[in-house]
């Protein structure tokens, strides 16, 4: 048996991730016919046969896979760094661009962030409705919709492709129009679509599950045994307290396990409580009365974990179900949420939102040579500029913050050293050059 791939879709502000995955969802989600696609907490599922039907005579054959699992964007960029053991949570991404607008510096940090995890990718080059003279065409795989196009609009589709293609080999990939590959481990494909007509929609999904099935079988395989997951978010719930929305991606979780969770002090030992799935939209009587409550479940499944002493569970930490390795547990909940970056007794301070974030940051910074004096998570605080004052070296007296604010009683202080904020890794290391290079001068 193999899971269905976990697949997270990234990109660019604006480009349609969202409307990407409202499109995916469509209006089947209320629909509970066989094949029909399932909303979880935190993710979409597409099971196969909703693929197959989605694809049509785009397809002509049978897939191991079970179907493909779409983790929803909580909202933030720390939810593209959300890891499992160590590496990337999704097995597979879809990196949204807009055709018309290209690559643009939040493409290139989701391109660095996929690079480095080593996750395979695929390109959806999104609105292409909105290229002059597109004629609609609705809900049609692209490959058929674009052979219905002038020759004009059919040319300006390819210009465009090929702009966006020139800028990724710079970045060090072949990429190609997917249909026009024939060797998918040497090219990134690219899917041409609109996300607001369902036009690619098939092309995108066919392309999603023919390289899960190629590439990722062995990774798949499902594990019998204590369940695994990511923590996506900590939530309160009315009538529930804390509770934490978990993408599981191995094993299974029971009504009544003992888990571990990753938290900002020592991991949380604590109980299962309710298992909460979604109900289904026809069987919700009242628009409180959102969860339906399991007694197990299996991966891979987003859901949601009610359980005592959630308080202080943070995202994008592990969380592990435990039984007579409790110790064994807590120790490696310890060590994945633990912040393990090199630091010098000369360098810079930085700040990040979440563990995944600080390390991308870390990771760029040792890339430059740039050494690093304190790493943490959290909004730069006046004990941080105090911290910074004490530098010796003039040029790192700064401090670098990734997806953080800057706190009030910090901000009188703030004066007194460089700041560079930015929620783009690599905006922050160009301002923050810039500015050594000045200061040398
Ligand atoms: P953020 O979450 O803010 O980063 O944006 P996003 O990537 O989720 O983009 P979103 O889906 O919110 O889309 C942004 C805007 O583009 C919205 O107004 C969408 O309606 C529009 N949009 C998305 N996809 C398409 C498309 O295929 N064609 C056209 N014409 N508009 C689109
Ligand atoms: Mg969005």
């Amino acid at each position: 048996m193999i899971r269905q791939p976990i697949v997270s879709v990234l990109g660019h502000v604006d480009h349609g991730k969202t409307t990407l995955l409202d499109k995916i969802r469509g209006t089947s989600v209320a629909r509970r016919e066989a094949g029909a696609i399932t909303q979880h907490i935190g993710a979409t599922e597409v099971p196969i046969d909703a693929i197959y039907k989605i694809c049509g005579k785009l397809i002509n054959k049978k897939f191991k896979v079970p179907g493909l699992l779409f983790i929803d964007t909580p909202g933030h960029e720390a939810f593209t760094t959300l890891r499992a053991r160590g590496g990337a949570l999704a097995d597979l991404a879809v990196l949204v661009i807009d055709i018309n607008e290209g690559i643009m510096p939040q493409t290139v940090e989701s391109i660095n962030i996929l690079k480095r995890y080593k996750t395979p990718f695929v390109i959806a080059a999104n609105k292409i409705d909105l290229i002059y003279g597109w004629k609609n065409c609705k809900d049609e795989p692209f490959i058929f919709a674009i052979q219905k196009q002038k020759e004009e609009v059919q040319q300006s589709v390819d210009e465009k492709i090929y702009k966006i293609v020139e800028k990724l080999y710079e970045l060090g990939f072949s990429a190609d129009r997917y249909d026009r590959i024939a060797d998918f481990t040497q090219n990134l494909a690219i899917i041409p679509m609109s996300a607001k007509l369902g036009i690619g929609i098939a092309d995108l999904l066919l392309v999603l599950v023919g390289l899960a099935q190629r590439f990722l079988e062995e990774n798949l395989k499902t594990e019998e045994g204590p369940g695994e997951g990511t923590v996506l978010e900590v939530k309160e719930e009315r009538g529930l307290g804390k509770t934490i929305d978990v993408i599981l991606y191995s094993g299974t979780m029971r009504k009544g396990d003992t888990i571990v969770v990753g938290s900002h002090d020592e991991p949380i030992i604590t109980k299962i409580k309710a298992i909460l799935k979604p109900k289904p939209l026809d069987e919700m009587r009242d628009p409180r009365d959102r969860f339906l409550s399991v007694d197990e479940v299996h991966a891979a499944a987003g859901i949601k974990i009610a359980a005592p002493n959630l308080e202080n569970a943070l995202a994008g930490s592990p969380v592990i179900v435990a039984d007579d390795n409790l110790e064994e547990v807590v120790n490696r909940v310890r060590k994945e949420t633990g912040i393990h970056i090199e630091t010098q007794e000369e360098g810079v301070i930085i700040k990040a939102d979440a563990l995944g974030s600080l390390e991308a940051l870390a990771y760029e910074l040792k890339q430059e040579g740039l050494p690093i004096k304190m790493a943490d998570i959290g909004d730069i605080s006046k004990r941080d500029i105090v911290n910074a004052q004490t530098i010796g070296n003039p040029l790192y007296r700064v401090i670098l913050g990734f997806n953080v604010k800057i706190l009030p009683d910090a901000e009188k202080e703030a004066s007194k050293i460089k700041i560079f904020t930015n929620n783009v890794v690599y905006k922050i290391i160009e301002d923050y050059k810039e500015w050594m290079d000045e200061k040398k001068r």
